[in-house]
């Protein structure tokens, strides 16, 4: 038997034993007479002594291995010497007093340190990813990973829900994004789409009758990257039949409440869930994704700056725009330089300026004190609930430009004054979306297509569809929306007329979307359901920026893999076994 334990297992209650260990040398400090060794494993870190007057052999073997080498080890657990423990580790109370050993495998030098959590560049960590996956921080991240999906499974079977796979070569479902395509050999000319979502094949479950159906769900998009985004990702996709939008969010509510609980014990979930309208969250948060972890919500200061002096307000309200603020508490006394600073950030988002009004007894040398009467200082103060020795920033202008200008500062701001509480979960629901909107000459649904209106506003389909509303609802948490889903269009004809509008020709809804249509005729149930984004989930729990940091073979910005360096050329027996020609003039632009 290579291995009876585990490195990370051991404790007081092994002593004695006599046990064989195996697993990759941490680290190794020669001190002359002993050697010890941190041997680690899956399961965590171990301290093996090599004594020459207990196995001289074996201290020969311990003297030839370096970092990263793996060795196989026989001894016996004892109780490490007084002021010797090391309380770091699980395993710092004990240690291994090595009777045999030997080497399974030598290691070459390494590109970084494997047993030091240093700053390593990320390129380099993903070429060699199976030495990254080795350091603490991304085990770490790939457990939580397991564990997030194992609490889902066991949840929701628990609620009688059935994992159902789809298929990946599949025609193409709009999500928003391009399709990864992938040429069919057997149908020359013809090409699969890889899943942006398995949004119609799980509307076409709950019309087989699956009354509840998840899937941990792969999913393929190919559209820009940033840093919570990537071509590949997993999807907890969720859908229902016989139910209303009110039982989907008391269900994803509950999920998380208990994910939470179980995984991160030590988090905060603010309970329940805010519900907002979407038009409350860009009034008040100037997004669609408000992080509800901290204060400093808009305050409106229209009315005010509409009978001002300050033109620049004023004239931003003639031209039907708004002027909004925020209060940031404490740092009336900031000098012209870090509000020049900040000026700077917000000219950066697209405003041409930026007020700033210290809510100050003393001078300031703030310029907008000679545009704003006193009154109007103190009422814009009262507005913003400022108190003394607090700033408020305003932007006035068009309103998209302000919620983004002033969304910015406040994130900074809440992240600059330590703000943000590191371990609450601040999830909340967005509701009422338009159903559609007039972007790039036509209409765009602002989720998908199968989504269903509101029964009121069905009639508005015809005259006003950007008044029409939809029964969509996203999920927060913190600043990342999480999910997104809908109660779905349940008759054809419904389904049809809403692609209509959204100008698909009969023939692109034939070859886009027969199969669905069809099988709306025979006795589609009412259903909805919702995709919570499984990477973004383990990204927000194991408080990490990026979402590299929690897949095990990520792509990289531009969308490639280091380690095997994909996309790749291909020979041209393949593009020919597939009917396919490289155009010379693309390739040579990229
Ligand atoms: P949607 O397109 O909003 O909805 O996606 C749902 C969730 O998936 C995650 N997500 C991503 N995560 C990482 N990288 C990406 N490129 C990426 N794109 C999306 C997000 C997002 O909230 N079929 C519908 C859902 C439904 O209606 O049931 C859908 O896919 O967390």
């Amino acid at each position: 038997m290579l291995k009876t334990h585990n490195c990370g297992e051991l404790r007081k209650g092994h002593i004695g034993q006599r046990l064989a260990l195996a697993g990759w040398v941490n680290r190794r400090r020669d001190h002359g007479g002993l050697i010890f060794i941190d041997l680690r494993d899956s399961q965590g870190l171990v301290q093996l002594v090599f004594n020459p007057e207990l196995s001289p052999e074996s201290c020969d073997v311990a003297k030839q291995v370096r970092n990263e080498y793996v060795i196989r080890v026989e001894g016996e657990v004892s109780l490490r010497p007084p002021g010797t423990e090391n309380p770091k580790i699980p395993t710092g109370e004990i240690e291994v007093m090595v009777l045999g050993a030997s080497i399974l495998n030598s290691s070459l030098s390494l590109p970084f340190y494997i047993n030091e959590e240093e700053e390593v560049e990320e390129s380099l960590r993903l070429r060699y990813r199976y030495l990254d996956l080795r350091r603490e921080g991304m085990k770490k991240n790939l457990i939580l990973h397991h564990q997030v999906v194992k609490f889902l499974r066991e949840f929701l079977d628990s609620r009688g829900f059935m994992e159902v796979e789809t298929p990946i070569l599949i025609q193409s479902t709009p999500e928003g994004a391009r399709d990864f395509l992938v040429p069919s050999r057997l149908n020359p000319g013809k090409f699969y789409a890889l899943p942006q979502s398995p949004q119609q094949l799980k509307q076409i479950l709950m019309v087989a009758g699956i009354e509840k159906y998840y899937q941990i769900a792969r999913c393929f998009r190919d559209e820009d990257l940033r840093a919570d985004r990537q071509p590949e990702f997993t999807q907890l996709d969720l859908e229902m039949s016989f139910v209303e939008e009110e039982d989907i969010l008391k269900l994803v509510e509950e999920i998380f409440t208990e994910l939470t609980k179980e995984v991160k014990p030590e988090f905060r979930v603010i309970s329940p869930f805010p519900r907002l309208s979407l038009a409350e969250a860009q009034h008040n948060w100037g997004t669609d994704k408000p992080d509800l972890r901290f204060g400093m919500e808009f305050c409106d200061f229209s009315p005010i700056a509409l009978n001002s002096d300050f033109s620049i307000l004023r004239e931003a309200l003639a031209l039907g725009g708004v002027a909004k603020g925020i209060c940031i508490p404490g740092c009336a006394s900031y000098s012209r330089g870090q509000l020049e600073e900040l000026t700077l950030r917000a000219k950066s988002q697209g405003a041409g300026g930026l007020v700033s009004l210290p809510i100050s007894s003393h001078p300031t040398h703030s310029i907008s004190t000679k545009f704003l009467s006193p009154s109007e200082i103190e009422e814009m103060a009262r507005t913003a609930q400022a108190k003394e020795g607090d700033l408020l920033l305003i932007e006035a202008g068009d309103q998209e430009m302000v919620n983004q200008v002033l969304a910015d500062l406040r994130h900074e701001m809440g992240r600059r004054l330590n703000l943000i509480h590191p371990d609450l979960l601040a999830f909340c629901f967005i509701l009422n979306f338009p159903l559609m909107e007039w972007k790039e000459q036509r209409w765009q649904p602002l989720h998908h297509p199968f989504t269903t209106p509101r029964e009121e506003d069905i009639s508005l389909l015809d005259t006003s569809p950007d008044k029409v509303r939809a029964k969509h609802y996203d999920l927060v948490c913190n600043e990342y929306e999480l999910g997104s889903g809908s109660i779905r269009i349940h008759e054809r004809s419904l389904q049809e007329k809403i692609f209509r509008i959204l100008g698909y020709s009969p023939q692109e809804m034939r070859e886009g979307f027969g199969p669905l249509l069809e099988a709306l005729e025979f006795g589609a149930p009412p259903h909805g359901g919702m995709a919570l984004g499984m990477d973004r989930l383990v990204m927000i729990l194991a408080q990490e920026k990026n979402i590299r940091q929690v897949i095990a073979f990520p792509k990289t910005q531009s969308a490639t893999d280091l380690l095997f360096n994909t996309p790749s050329e291909v020979s041209s027996d393949q593009l020919s076994d597939l009917g396919l020609m490289l155009s010379p003039q693309k390739i040579r632009k990229k």
